[in-house]
């Protein structure tokens, strides 16, 4: 199980050093039995770094992009968030498929790029309302993940873990029921395992609008191995409870 924190554009230095000591300070225990990861935005990796260090909590990115280095005017790239500490990536986010025009292609070349350099790449799959209720969800997510896993191997000790996040469900306070988040789970699980071989753990995160208050159902289904989190997660009390119901989880 993991449950990372997706901070977004949000917080100031001061705040994102308080909130990272805190997730620290509250999670420490239940980080034995889950994997904790806070992505805050790049500026702060290096001050949120210093909070994390020598602690059970790990430091993500919430965005990379695939070239090594070069002529690309505000973008940063893997060896850089390597270098500041990074172990997770999020690449593909909704709010960067739309509104920076993200292929699946493109995602795809970030994951190998992620890959490439040591990190893992938490990929970010899920379709819009409209596609949801055109029946085309699966249609979607597995374009996204057929896309996004392109020229992929688990080998060679890659990792990846794989966030399904339903767009209407994120920052809307509308999650998906356990039930339809279960039905996609089952559905990426099976293409993972087409892909790759049925015994690769790769973890399948829900996200959109976790809560404290509907955590412990979405982790309890057998395909949701983990959160990604968006709004609750720049609450260090809401996270931290959030972190304690996948732990319960991964104990039962
Ligand atoms: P939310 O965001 O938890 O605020 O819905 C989730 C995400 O976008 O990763």
């Amino acid at each position: 199980m993991l449950v990372a924190g997706n901070w977004k554009m949000h917080t100031d230095l001061r705040a994102a050093d308080r909130l990272a000591s805190e997730v620290v300070r509250l999670t420490d225990a239940d980080a034995r039995t889950v994997d904790v990861a806070v992505c805050p935005p790049s500026v702060w990796l290096e001050a949120v770094r210093e909070r994390v260090r020598g602690t059970r909590v790990a430091l993500g990115a919430q965005n990379v992009h695939p070239e090594e280095k070069g002529a690309f005017t505000g973008e940063v790239s893997a060896t850089m968030l390597s270098e500041a500490g990074c172990t997770y990536v999020i690449v593909g986010h909704s709010e960067r498929r739309r509104h920076f025009h993200e292929s699946d292609a493109f995602v795809g070349e970030k994951v190998m790029q992620v890959m490439k350099h040591g990190m893992t790449p938490i990929l970010c799959v899920g379709e819009s309302l409209e596609e949801r209720d055109s029946d085309a969800a699966e249609t979607v997510v597995g374009r996204q993940l057929d896309g996004g896993l392109i020229g992929v191997s688990l080998r060679h000790g890659n990792t990846l873990v794989v966030a399904y996040e339903p767009v209407w469900a994120i920052g809307t306070g509308r999650t998906a029921t356990p039930e339809q988040a279960q039905a996609m789970h089952a559905f990426i699980r099976e293409k993972l395992a087409a892909r790759f071989g049925a015994e690769e753990p790769v973890p399948i995160l829900y996200g959109g609008s976790v809560k404290p208050g509907n955590a412990a159902e979405l982790f309890a289904q057998p395909d949701i191995g983990g959160g990604l989190i968006g709004g609750a997660s720049l609450d260090a009390e809401a996270f931290a409870a959030i972190v304690g119901a996948a732990a319960d989880a991964a104990r039962n």
